[in-house]
């Protein structure tokens, strides 16, 4: 078994040029397979509240919900290092709302540490989180929990002048302690200007090759979720297509009585089966 990964660990990965690979895990199966497979970090990501709960954008989950998934992920995880997303809503208000809502993903869901989307206001929150002794991952470029206010889910920083701003949130994420950023849909040359100009590593999701790792949400990778699917997604496997397939098979199987088969069912004891009417017989009633 490999030892756990650290904040040492990235830092010296971004250093040593040695990318870092991020998935989603919303469940107990998908935290063991993100284990197996030896990615570094693992995000439970508010991203479940449609890949996993069928909501139509990833602002209604709750914290309680989020904690939910988060404890499923930990019980299936030993090495790679754990981040919960801040659910929209559970850290804007203050800091101190900012700093009870981590530290539950942290004592009650066993997180190494959170995430939360945006500059401006976000910064002093994750300054706050980050002074509780948390350690904070920021979001920046489309950060879907604000997506209506950015005009829906668009690429962010066509202009030099909007890649500037996604470069001032993230340098002021990083002043306020983050130890990594998630750059999600921005133009490749603009990655490629702000990743040089910051210390920590930089995830990109949809933000081109020049970021220290990639970040992909499970069901999209793996083909398990249908629904839209962005540019920027990679298909790896196509599950859904096995799941359906493997339900269709069973479900032909039954209607055809082809299952069970004998190997699929239990027997009593020898000598048994011969006894069991008589006895039942005692249930009998009159018509
Ligand atoms: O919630 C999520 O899954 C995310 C990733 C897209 C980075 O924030």
């Amino acid at each position: 078994m490999s030892a756990r990964v650290t904040l040492t660990n990235l830092a010296e990965m971004k250093l040593q040029g040695r990318p870092i690979v991020m998935v989603t895990a919303y469940d107990y199966p998908s935290a063991q397979a993100a284990e197996a497979a030896g990615v570094d970090v693992v995000l439970v990501g508010d991203t479940a509240a449609m890949t996993v709960l069928g909501y139509p954008s990833t602002v209604p989950v709750s914290l309680e919900e989020m904690l939910m998934m988060a404890r499923a992920v930990r019980r299936g995880l030993v090495t790679p290092f754990l981040v919960g997303d801040l659910p929209f809503g559970s850290y804007e208000a203050s800091s101190e709302q900012a700093v009870r809502a981590a530290q539950r993903l942290v004592k009650e869901a066993g997180c190494d540490a959170v995430k939360l989307e945006r500059g401006g206001s976000s910064a002093e929150r994750a300054e706050a989180i980050v002074d509780a002794g948390i350690p904070v991952m920021g979001h920046v470029g489309l950060t879907p929990q604000t997506a209506a206010a950015l005009g829906g889910y668009r690429t962010q920083g066509r202009t030099a002048e909007r890649a500037a701003g996604v470069a001032r949130d993230a340098l002021s994420l990083q002043d306020a302690g983050c130890f990594a950023i998630v750059f999600e849909a921005i133009p490749s040359e603009a990655t490629e200007a702000i990743v040089p100009r910051l210390q920590v590593p930089v995830i990109g999701i949809g933000a081109g090759p020049a970021t220290d790792g990639q970040v992909l949400v499970l069901n999209d990778l793996l083909g398990i979720y249908e629904g839209h699917v962005p540019r920027f997604v990679k298909r790896y496997a196509n599950v859904r297509e096995t799941m359906v397939e493997g339900v269709q098979a069973f479900a032909e199987d039954v209607r055809r009585h082809r299952y069970p088969a004998p190997e699929h069912c239990y027997t009593m004891a020898r000598g048994e089966a011969g006894g069991l009417p008589k006895l039942l017989s005692e249930f009998d009633r009159a018509p």
